[in-house]
């Protein structure tokens, strides 16, 4: 029998991925919540979803659908909102006796996974994250790569310039308390890569934190990284064209560049697809990441000086 889904969020830009992995994975939504009410999308996937615009309806929507017929129940609810109100949204899933499956960042602060860890506990729910990286074939082969070759140290370095107009600084994504900061809302996936990839983390330092830009080291146990993350179109070592890719992502390990920008398509539907066969990432293991962005953000710890990415002294 198929799952019954609900998603809030489904107005916005990443929502259409979980729309498409609904269908894919052969589940249907049967409810949607979004403030904003420009949410034709619905209309692709089908046209007998309950919308609201307001969150208290949708919960009093889900909470009669929970009392109901057990076929009309909500089993999965899909979180595609604000960073900052991820925790409240999952609370909601799991208050109704559905499981989240829940965009990244999970959480901005860590103690807050302590909270959502003991509602999983009460509730017998199951919260669990996007985490794309790791299902990327490439990556997932380098990582077997790197599990043969336990003990040998590596130098890595990661740049990830991802370019974003004026209004980033003017939305939610560039507000620190809405979305914990470039450390949480662009760095997250690698921060959770790298320690997957190399190992935890043992030392870390900032050379540079901005509303746009950060930078630093992390020394892991079988690693040690430069970094260097931006949304700033003057970082692409290409001319940002609207329209065109806007996006670079490189590492390279021992000066060897790791080739992972094809394969992006599918990877929420293969995420999906993990998460309801029980495989799911969840809150246990997100939180190294979250711990990481939010000390590199929170707690800079200043690094030495001869680790600094290049990038950074390209840079007047
Ligand atoms: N996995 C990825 O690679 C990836 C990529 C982009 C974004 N994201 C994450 O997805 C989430 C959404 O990002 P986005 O880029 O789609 O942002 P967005 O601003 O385009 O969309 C967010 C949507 O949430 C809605 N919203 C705001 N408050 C709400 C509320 N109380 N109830 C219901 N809906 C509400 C907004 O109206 C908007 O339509 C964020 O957590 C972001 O970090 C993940």
């Amino acid at each position: 029998m198929p799952f019954n889904f609900a998603i809030l969020g489904v107005g916005g830009f990443i929502a259409p991925r979980h729309l498409q992995s609904i269908r894919d994975t052969g589940n249907r939504l049967v409810a949607a919540g979004d403030p904003h009410d420009a949410v034709g999308i619905l209309d692709k996937y089908a046209f007998d979803v309950k919308f609201f615009t307001e969150f208290e309806r949708f919960d009093r929507h889900l909470e009669k659908l929970k009392r109901g017929p057990a076929e009309s129940r909500v089993h999965w609810v899909s979180v595609c909102t604000p960073n900052y109100l991820h925790d409240a949204h999952v609370r909601l899933a799991l208050r109704i006796g559905a499981n989240a499956i829940c965009e990244k960042p999970l959480v901005i602060s860590p103690w807050n996974l302590d909270q959502l860890q003991a509602l999983e506990q009460e509730t017998g729910g199951r919260v669990n994250t996007v985490l794309q990286l790791r299902v990327h074939p490439s990556l997932v082969a380098l990582r077997e790569k790197l599990q043969q070759e336990q003990g040998r140290r590596h130098k890595v370095e990661l740049t990830y310039v991802t370019a974003r107009g004026a209004w980033y600084l003017t939305s939610w994504k560039g507000d620190l308390d809405r979305a914990g900061g470039v450390a949480a809302n662009i760095g997250i996936h690698f921060f959770d890569l790298l320690p997957w990839l190399f190992g935890s983390v043992r030392r870390r330092g900032i050379h540079l934190s901005t509303r746009t830009r950060m930078s630093g080291f992390l020394e892991l146990e079988r690693a040690d990284v430069s970094w260097f993350l931006s949304v700033e179109a003057a970082d692409l070592p290409f001319a940002a064209t609207p329209g065109k890719t806007s996006t670079y992502r490189s590492i390279t390990v021992d000066g060897s560049e790791v080739e992972f920008s094809d394969g992006f398509a599918d990877l929420h539907t293969r995420v999906y697809e993990r998460t309801l066969a029980g495989q799911g990432f969840g809150i246990d293991d997100a939180r190294p990441s979250i711990e990481l962005a939010y000390a590199l953000q929170n707690d800079p710890v200043t690094a030495p000086g001869d680790l600094a990415h290049p990038q950074l002294l390209k840079r007047p």
